[in-house]
């Protein structure tokens, strides 16, 4: 069958193979692919700085935002075949900690996990995957290949849910103002959940024109490309990880305001940053700066419902490219104006 796989460590090592079949240690529930989305995290894993291939293996098949349609499902496995779903992307660890103990594997607290694409597991990149049914989660047929933004949309889930919980720290808090820095498919999908719980949001981005301002000015949100001045925001959503972005915001929050940082930056490249001005503002103002990746099934099911509420032509103004697999290539060339690209496995 065929599959995208790197080498790696390797940079640049990704090609088209044909794969054996997934094996059935793989999980029970067979699915063909539909679509995979691609992100930031597949980037890197090809340009070789990020990405562990099986325990021995040296490849990886690449890919971790699924769309499927159930081939084969066991009796009593809770999924059919024909079932439109989407494959949770990490894993417990073997331990396991109290974190993947209790089903929260994405607050893993001994970095044993495992990650389907990333992480010692291959990936939903080939035409048919092998699941465990209970890291599967079935979507409304309705939503059709725009399921395939369920996973970043369980990133961003997640990221609110927590702002929120920490939010509940202080019986009067009253979050009125959202910035969110970034007008990726995290940062847009933020910005729309932002939108559903009625915040008053505004979007930073380095782009001036193109479809990220108009998908921002869709959603009833601010769209801002300069200075953002005295903006001080109740809850900001980092998804950028450009450091100076960062530092902006962890400063700019209001008090008692909270900021999720939800990008991920590459280190290395220190910089002059006043720290002392930092602490300063977040002990005076009780700050809270905080960070958050992955996401649980809670989180899948909060964005299955947050993309049940979506408007859908905004939600297929994402998905602003989408190239068969046939011409895989382009869908790794970088275009002006890019938001989400799919690959599209299957026709149906
Ligand atoms: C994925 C997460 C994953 C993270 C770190 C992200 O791109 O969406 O599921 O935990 O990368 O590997």
């Amino acid at each position: 069958m065929h599959a995208l796989s790197v080498r790696p460590g390797q940079p640049n090592s990704i090609q088209h193979d044909d794969v054996p079949l997934p094996p059935a240690a793989d999980g029970g529930v067979l699915v063909r692919a539909l679509a995979l989305g691609l992100c930031g995290t597949d980037r890197e894993i090809i340009s070789g700085a990020y990405g562990v291939a099986p325990p021995g293996h040296d490849r990886l098949i690449l890919g971790h935002e699924s769309l499927g349609r159930v081939e084969e499902a066991p009796a009593g496995s809770g999924f059919a075949a024909g079932d439109l779903v989407v494959g949770i992307v990490r894993r417990p660890d073997p331990v396991p900690c109290p974190a993947c103990a209790a089903g929260e594997w994405d607050m893993c607290r001994n970095g044993q996990y495992t990650e389907r694409g990333i992480k010692e597991r291959h990936s939903y990149g080939s035409e048919f995957w092998r699941i465990e049914a209970p890291f599967l989660v079935r979507l409304d047929p309705a939503l059709g290949r725009l399921g395939v933004l369920l996973e970043p949309t369980s990133v961003v889930a997640k990221c609110w849910e927590q702002v929120l919980r920490i939010g509940r720290r202080t019986a009067s808090w009253q979050p009125r103002v959202v910035l969110v820095t970034g007008a990726g498919p995290i940062g847009l999908l933020a910005a729309m959940m932002a939108r559903q719980y009625g915040f008053e949001t505004h979007v930073f981005d380095r782009n001036k024109d193109g479809p990220k301002p108009v998908m921002v000015h869709a959603i009833g949100a601010v769209h801002h490309s300069g200075q953002l001045g005295d903006l001080a925001p109740d809850i900001i959503i980092e998804c950028t990880g450009a450091v100076p972005v960062v530092l902006d915001v962890v400063n700019r929050v209001a008090p008692s305001g909270i900021v999720c940082l939800a990008g991920v930056s590459a280190g290395g490249r220190p910089v002059e940053f006043d720290a002392g001005l930092f602490n300063r503002n977040m002990v005076l103002h009780n700050g809270v700066v905080f960070g958050s990746v992955n996401a649980n099934r809670r989180h899948y099911k909060a964005a299955a419902a947050a993309l049940a509420k979506a408007d859908r032509e905004w939600l297929d103004g994402l998905i602003n490219r989408r190239v068969p697999l046939a011409r895989w290539q382009e869908a790794f060339e970088r275009r002006d104006n890019d938001i989400k690209i799919m690959l599209e496995f299957a026709s149906e």
